[in-house]
């Protein structure tokens, strides 16, 4: 068993570079098998979640070439198969974005029910509401899901709730649909625009992505023949942000786009961090012990739930008391408990946690709940007194391109160690 170990407190100082955006890569790998011909992916982000979306696509007859670390060829012309490698599509999440791009390319799409974070119930009823809206006959037995359609047809589609895996799996199975598809209510995510332009490049004609109207006029075939480099991502640019702040360092983070930060810049400086930022590189430092906040997560551009625990770990040690409100998962708290083992002091019921600052935190054995939940946790060790042991590392690995060798640039004093 492999655990991370953190010797703490450092403040972290220096340059850091971001990696391309794991939620938009886990959508454009799947889109790629909408395509008659061959197209290269760059600033791939080299993690787990991308590896294993990449053995999927062979095992569906597409072949993927590594040019280097983060640049992939994919060639889909020889897609043989609609039915997903059922054990491993349930092993994560985002594999539900088969289900659209199949069902676009071959009328058929089998996969299993997608696993993925426990951050409690994670329906796809807004998913099969837009399949079954573009004419697919949808079932769900055994674990797996199937959806079939002889030709998908335009139609125009309500979301009930926000949702951005929706949003981009309706993009994905209306691309090649007869007509013009309206999604309304939909999803305004950075990822959302990527995946839009990801497609356009290669022959799509989606309009409107990052605004609540996406209209999608379906094309005879995408051809490929192109290159397109992934967005960077805004959640590990906010992970090293806040690691700034709990740390009480001096970070310049490199690579970003910094339009897609605004809501938690305006919080970081609301707490009483310091913050200068031009379009792609953002600088922020720890220049006083920082005060108490409310915090509500939201869709974008709301503050964004996949940086809740990161904040949580800076309120932690803010002086004052502050609460934050989970308004998208259920069960994302559960890295407060671990922080209680480090001396926080956080009580939480239901989709509200109270976080009473203390001074500082202190090393102990904990384990990471969730990707994110990992994230902090990392952040927390560096920031506290003495050692800290970090367990459930695949949770990390799945989401965050060498994560330990970043901060360990930083400063920190982080190893991996197998037990
Ligand atoms: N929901 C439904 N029905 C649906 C779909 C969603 O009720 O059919 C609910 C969910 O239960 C949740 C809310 O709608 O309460 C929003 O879910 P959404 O569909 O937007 O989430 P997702 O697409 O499953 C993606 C990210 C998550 C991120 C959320 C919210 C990927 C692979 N995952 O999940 O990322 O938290 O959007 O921004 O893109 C992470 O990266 O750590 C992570 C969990």
């Amino acid at each position: 068993m492999e655990k991370l170990v953190i010797s703490g407190p450092t403040p972290l100082k220096g340059e850091v570079e971001i990696s391309g955006a794991k939620n938009a890569a886990v959508a454009i790998i799947p889109a790629t098998l909408l395509i008659e011909g061959v197209c290269k992916i760059e600033n791939l982000p080299n993690i787990s979640d991308v590896k294993l979306y990449c053995e999927i696509l062979e095992h569906l007859g597409a072949k993927v070439t590594w040019l280097g670390k983060n640049t992939v060829e994919i060639d889909s012309r020889k897609i043989n198969c609609s039915t997903a490698p059922l054990e491993i599509t349930r092993k994560f999440r985002a594999s539900y974005y088969l289900i659209g791009a199949l069902l676009g390319r071959c009328g058929r799409a089998e996969v299993g029910l997608p696993g993925g974070c426990n951050l409690g119930p994670r329906p796809i009823d807004q998913h099969i509401k837009g399949f079954e809206a573009l004419g697919a006959k949808v079932t769900v037995s055994n674990g797996n899901i199937t959806a079939e359609c002889e030709k998908l047809k335009a139609n125009s589609i309500y979301m009930d709730i926000v949702s951005v895996g929706a949003t981009m799996n309706i993009m994905l199975a209306s691309v090649l649909a007869e007509g013009t598809t309206v999604i309304d209510n939909a999803a305004k995510e950075p990822h959302i625009v990527d995946l839009a332009n990801f497609l356009n490049t290669m022959g799509a004609d989606i309009r409107g992505a990052g605004t609540d109207v996406i209209k999608i006029n379906g094309v005879e075939k995408l051809t490929g023949n192109a290159t397109y480099s992934v967005v960077p991502d805004q959640i590990e640019a906010g992970t090293f942000m806040l690691s700034a702040i709990a740390s009480k360092g001096d970070i310049i983070v490199k690579n970003c786009i910094t339009k897609h930060l605004e809501p938690l810049i305006a919080k970081i400086i609301e707490i009483g961090g310091n913050v200068e930022y031009n379009e792609d590189t953002v600088h922020v430092w720890w220049s006083k012990r920082t005060t108490k906040a409310n915090i509500k997560t939201l869709p974008y551009p709301g503050f964004p739930t996949d940086l809740q625990p990161q904040m949580g770990v800076c309120l932690a040690i803010s002086n004052g008391t502050s609460i934050i409100n989970e308004s998208i998962w259920n069960s994302r708290f559960q890295y407060t408990e671990e922080l209680n083992k480090m001396g926080a002091n956080i009580s939480f019921s239901g989709q509200t946690a109270v976080f009473d600052g203390v001074e500082f935190l202190y090393g102990a054995p904990v384990y990471a709940t969730d990707l994110r939940a990992g994230a902090a946790l990392i952040m927390a060790g560096i920031s506290a007194n003495g050692t800290t042991e970090i367990y459930n590392l695949s949770h990390i690995d799945r989401g965050y391109e060498n994560i330990e060798e970043k901060f360990r640039k930083l400063g920190a004093k982080i190893e991996r160690v197998t037990e």
